[in-house]
Formats: structure tokens, C-alpha cells, sequence
């Protein structure tokens, strides 16, 4: 384990089989509007989006976003800037967007709603994580996930501290020393 690590919340092993049944599950659900487009909303959805896509085993596409949000968690929706767009057309076509954690929603109420601006079949929400206890800003929830954390600060599997532990092979959580200094 790391050592600015406190604990392991989920293990390398719990991630592959919950990464795995929901890959399944997603190909199971794709109702056959064309070929379905992964979103992945850069940069901490991209270890989990790579290994998604493997385990659908189905035809699909992928593309990627970048948002950023400001402001504190009681400033709505409208304060998301989209950094960089995808290039694929979405008219018609069943859409899934991966992101590694839904904190207050506003990152992904913002991004569905552009999405849903341009006419897709479909917009699937699909986590990683979902912070149940979150403030949400949106009445949005995730169409799939994997786990349900608390308030704690993980990292590890595509999450950060200031740019550092995404490349955890496990998702864990950080020592208050470590934030905190
Ligand atoms: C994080 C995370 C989500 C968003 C979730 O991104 O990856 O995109 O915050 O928060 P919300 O539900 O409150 O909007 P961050 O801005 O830290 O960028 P990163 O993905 O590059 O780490």
C-alpha cells in the first residue's frame, strides 16, 4: 500500500469483478441504435473507461471531455465550462458517459444536458463511484455504477490528490496528513 495511504476502500480485485459485471450489464442494455459512444470526462474516468469498454465486449465508440467546474457546491449547474468537446455526432445514438465520481452532479448535469441538446437515442450516466453523501445540485443519478463511498477523500484507479495516485492500482483513502499539510 502506499504510503500516503490510510486504507484500501475497494481492492484491486473487488474493482475487476464490479468494472466487469458492469460491463455486462451495459452491453446487455444497448438497445442497437448504431454503434453506442462511450464518453469518457477526462481526466479521472480514464483507467476505469479503459478497462469498461473491454469488459462490454461489444462494438463501440469512444470519445472523451474535458469540464471544469467552478465555484463552491450551492452554485448551480450553469458555472461547468466545457474545455474540449467530443468530435463524434451523437444524433440518434445510444450515448454512455463514464465518469470516475459523482460528488455534487454538477459536472454531469452539465455535460447531459449539452449531450441531450444533440439529439442521442440515449444518455446513460455510468460511475465509478457514487458519494451518496453528497450536497447534489441536480436531481441527476447515475444510471450505473460500481460502489457507493462516504465522505471520505479517495484516490487511487483514475483519482487524484493534486495530479498524484490516479495510477493506484486500488481505490483508497488518503491520510488527513496528507491534505491537511
Ligand atoms: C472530478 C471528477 C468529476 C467531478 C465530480 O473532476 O472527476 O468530473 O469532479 O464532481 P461533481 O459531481 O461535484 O461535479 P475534477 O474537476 O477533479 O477533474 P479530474 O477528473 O481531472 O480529476
Amino acid at each position: 500500500m502506499h504510503n500516503d495511504v490510510e486504507k484500501i476502500l475497494f481492492s484491486e480485485d473487488e474493482i475487476r469483478n464490479a468494472v466487469a459485471a458492469l460491463g455486462k450489464r451495459i452491453a446487455a442494455d444497448v438497445s442497437g441504435n448504431g454503434t453506442p459512444l462511450f464518453i469518457g470526462i477526462l481526466k479521472g474516468s480514464f483507467i476505469f473507461m479503459a478497462d469498461l469498454v473491454r469488459e462490454t465486449g461489444i462494438n463501440c465508440e469512444m470519445d472523451f471531455m474535458i469540464a471544469k467546474s467552478y465555484g463552491n457546491s450551492t452554485v448551480s449547474s450553469g458555472t461547468v465550462n466545457i474545455v474540449k468537446d467530443i468530435s463524434a455526432d451523437i444524433t440518434g445514438r445510444d450515448v454512455i458517459v463514464v465518469e470516475d465520481i459523482l460528488d455534487t452532479a454538477r459536472t454531469l448535469a452539465a455535460v447531459k444536458e449539452l449531450l441531450l441538446s444533440r439529439s442521442p437515442a440515449s444518455v446513460k450516466i455510468c460511475t465509478l463511484l457514487d458519494k451518496v453523501t453528497a450536497k447534489r445540485v441536480s436531481d441527476l443519478k447515475a444510471d450505473y455504477k460500481c460502489f457507493d463511498v462516504g465522505n471520505e477523500f479517495v484516490v487511487g484507479y483514475g483519482l487524484d490528490y493534486a495530479e498524484k495516485y490516479r495510477n493506484l492500482k486500488y481505490i483508497g483513502v488518503l491520510k488527513r496528513e496528507v491534505y491537511e499539510k
